[in-house]
C-alpha cells in the first residue's frame, strides 16, 4: 500500500475519544451505531458532503449544505433537518467536541433503516438515517501524489451521475485499487471520450505556460474547492480554461494539482510514470495555494 493520499491527516489521539452526531444524539464513538438494516450500509444508498472548520469558521458551509440538499432532492431522499436543522446539529457536534480549526466533518443522510433486506427504496419506512462524524484532522501531504490513469471511467449522467456524492462510490474506489495496484496514490481518470477529467477523489487541473486547466466540468463533481480556484484565478488575471484535453497534454504540464475540501491543492509529482514539471509543488500551485488559504480567512 501507498503511504500518501489526498485525505491523509496527522495522527490525533484525540480522535479515539470524540463524539458522533447519530440522528440527534451526540454520543462516543464506540456507541455511534447505525442497523445493518440501513439502506446506507446495504446498499449505499444515501448522499454525504466533506467540511472543514478553519479558525472558528466551517468553509463554504452555505455551499455544501446546498449541494447536500440538491443531492438528496436529486435520489428522492427527504431530509428530515431543514438547512437551519443541519447546521445547528453541525455547531452542536463541534461544541460538544469542543473544536475550534482544523476540523473535517462528514455528513452523512442515508434513506434510512429498511424492514427487509432487499434493494426497493420504499423498504426504507422509517425516515432518512443522519451521522456527522467530526475529527480533528490536519491535512498532512509529506510528497507531492502520484497518479495513474485507470480503464474506470467518469460516466455519463443518466448512468450513476458523476456529479451525485452518493455513499456507493465503487467506480471511484476501483478506480483507486487499480491506482495502487500500478504503484500510485490516486487514480487519474477520463471521461467517455477519453479526455482527462478527475480523479477518484478529488478534482484535476494542470499549468501549462501560465495558464490553469481544468476539464470542462461533465463527468465530475462540481467541486467547491475547484469553482473557488476558477474564482480565483479569473480574480487575479490568472488565465483559465475549463476545457476538454487529453494524456498529451497532461503530460507535458508545467504543474498538475488536486482540488477538495480535505487537501484543498495538492501538488501532483508523477503521473504514469511521467514527472510533471520539477516534480515539486511548481509556483502556480503555491500561488493558488495561499490565494485559497486568504480566501477561506477572509
Ligand atoms: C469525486 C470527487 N471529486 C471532487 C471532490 C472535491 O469536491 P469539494 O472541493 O467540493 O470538496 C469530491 C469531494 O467530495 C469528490 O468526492
Amino acid at each position: 500500500m501507498t503511504d500518501v493520499s489526498t485525505h491523509r491527516a496527522e495522527e490525533d489521539i484525540r480522535n479515539d475519544s470524540i463524539l458522533i452526531w447519530v440522528n440527534g444524539r451526540i454520543v462516543p464513538k464506540a456507541e455511534a451505531m447505525v442497523s445493518v438494516y440501513d439502506s446506507g450500509f446495504m446498499l449505499g444508498d444515501g448522499v454525504w458532503e466533506g467540511i472543514r472548520l478553519h479558525d472558528g469558521r466551517w468553509a463554504f458551509l452555505e455551499e455544501h449544505i446546498d449541494r447536500l440538499f440538491e443531492a438528496a432532492k436529486a435520489i428522492d431522499l427527504a431530509m428530515a433537518l431543514d438547512r437551519a436543522g443541519l447546521e445547528k446539529a453541525v455547531i452542536d457536534t463541534q461544541n460538544a467536541n469542543g473544536m475550534v480549526s482544523d476540523t473535517h466533518a462528514r455528513l452523512m443522510v442515508t434513506r434510512g433503516v429498511k424492514t427487509r433486506p432487499f434493494q426497493h427504496p420504499r423498504l426504507s419506512q422509517q425516515g432518512p438515517t443522519m451521522v456527522i462524524i467530526m475529527e480533528h484532522s490536519r491535512p498532512k501531504i509529506p510528497r507531492p501524489i502520484r497518479l495513474a490513469t485507470v480503464p474506470h471511467l467518469r460516466g455519463l449522467p443518466m448512468t450513476q451521475d458523476p456529479k451525485l456524492n452518493s455513499h456507493s462510490k465503487l467506480n471511484c474506489i476501483l478506480a483507486c485499487i487499480a491506482a495502487e495496484k500500478a504503484g500510485a496514490d490516486e487514480a487519474l481518470m477520463l471521461d467517455v471520450h477519453g479526455f482527462v477529467n478527475t480523479t477518484n477523489a478529488c478534482n484535476f487541473f494542470i499549468v501549462k505556460k501560465g495558464a490553469v486547466w481544468t476539464s470542462t466540468g461533465d463527468y465530475c463533481m462540481n467541486g467547491i474547492t475547484r469553482a473557488k480556484v476558477i474564482d480565483l484565478c479569473r480574480a487575479n488575471a490568472i488565465p483559465v480554461f475549463e476545457r476538454n484535453f487529453s494524456l498529451v497534454d497532461t503530460y507535458s504540464a508545467d504543474e498538475a494539482f488536486l482540488t477538495g475540501t480535505f487537501g484543498a491543492q495538492t501538488p501532483v509529482g508523477v503521473i504514469d510514470g511521467r514527472v510533471i514539471g520539477s516534480g515539486e509543488i511548481g509556483p502556480m500551485t503555491a500561488r493558488l495555494r495561499d490565494l485559497y488559504k486568504g480566501l477561506v480567512a477572509a
